[in-house]
């Protein structure tokens, strides 16, 4: 078995704390919405009794117009990537890299044996013929961290075929206005797809997501998950962050986004640097040379930018830098500009 050499397990959080401002997360809300607040608040009464996902569920296949046995809700997107490597026997599993390294890690701690396909710059974009056509399991992230590429459903679907499972983690989907090239609402043979609560909403410590996929796989994945691992105020968050006027805020802070986004790369590109591809997730990558050094300096000057070093395909040349409003973005450009000077 090859052993990884990047720290599959470093994330953006372990970037930020004492002070710092961050830019290395990207949780989007600082706080969970006050509706939603009251909604767990007003479940607190309710945790002497087992949780019972049912509701969520429903909520979720009204959400994505799905049946029911075609959803499964989880603990996070995170669960999902154990879920798939505990229950399924690859025989030849494929991640896509640069992408989010748990699903890789999931997969190597459950022993099975990643073949990494790694997508080149400039641009990223997936390239469906580098996958091997006897990879039976294949992951790829929709907008993906860390390059925030955005993939075509027609790319996508180009991986799928008879005897391949193609997990597609739109984790960062709802983020993108009017969920281009998703996947969720096509009940398509052989594609699961992964969705995650926790960064729209602000509640990555509450742990809510789910996965859509063909009943078969989705009953095998039910199978293997622990007991009551969806807590009863995670599905009250599912089932408040399903209804079409929480989908419809989503929608409006994702556009929000787009205008902040807009902003960060019209700053960094007018500081002469390099940001990846036509960004289309709440984040963006930029390649540098000398942005591992730049990244102490800028820690230094008070602010926490994400290491692009710890993704497969990616170099200590790389940065990613989570979209904040231009209250925050302009001191920030106005530190990078000094630092860059400086160098
Ligand atoms: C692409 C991607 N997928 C999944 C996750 C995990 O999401 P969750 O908090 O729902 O487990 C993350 C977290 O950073 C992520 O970046």
């Amino acid at each position: 078995m090859n052993v990884p050499e990047f720290d599959l397990h470093h994330h953006g959080d372990s970037e930020v704390g004492g002070g710092l401002v961050d830019l290395a997360v990207n949780v989007r809300l600082p706080t969970p919405p006050e509706w939603l607040r009251r909604e767990l608040a007003a479940a607190l009464d309710d945790l002497a009794a087992y949780p019972d996902p049912t509701a969520a569920t429903a909520a979720v296949a009204a959400r994505h117009e799905r049946d029911l046995e075609e959803v499964l809700v989880t603990a996070g997107a995170a669960e999902a990537f154990t879920l798939l490597a505990t229950a399924l026997r690859p025989r030849h599993a494929v991640v896509v890299h640069p992408q989010f390294t748990e699903p890789e890690a999931a997969l190597r701690a459950a022993g099975h044996d990643v073949e990494r396909v790694v997508l080149t710059g400039p641009d990223f974009v997936l390239r469906p013929e580098l996958v091997p056509e006897e990879a039976d399991l294949v992951f790829v992230g929709n907008p993906t961290n860390p390059t925030s590429v955005l993939h075509s459903a027609a790319a996508l679907r180009a991986l799928a075929r008879p005897g391949r499972l193609v997990v597609v983690d739109e984790a960062f989907l709802d983020a993108v206005p009017g969920e281009p090239e998703s996947l969720a609402a096509q009940a398509l043979p052989g594609v699961v797809v992964i969705r995650s609560l926790t960064k729209t909403w602000g509640i990555a410590g509450l742990r809510a997501g789910y996965l859509l996929g063909e009943s078969t796989i989705v009953s095998r994945l039910r199978a293997v998950q622990p007991p009551w691992s969806v807590s009863t105020l995670a599905a009250v968050a599912v089932v408040a962050c399903s209804r079409p006027t929480a989908v419809a805020e989503a929608e409006a802070l994702a556009v929000a986004a787009c205008h902040d986004r807009d902003h960060l790369v019209a700053g960094l590109r007018a500081l002469n640097i390099d940001v990846i591809g036509d960004p289309q997730a709440p984040f963006v990558l930029i390649h540098l040379p000398g942005a591992d050094k730049l990244r102490l300096r800028l820690r230094d000057a008070g602010y926490a930018v994400r290491r692009g070093d710890t993704f497969p395909g990616l170099s200590p040349e790389y940065l990613r830098i989570a979209v904040r409003d231009p209250a925050t973005i302009d001191p920030f450009l106005t530190t990078l500009a000094h630092h860059l000077q400086a160098r």
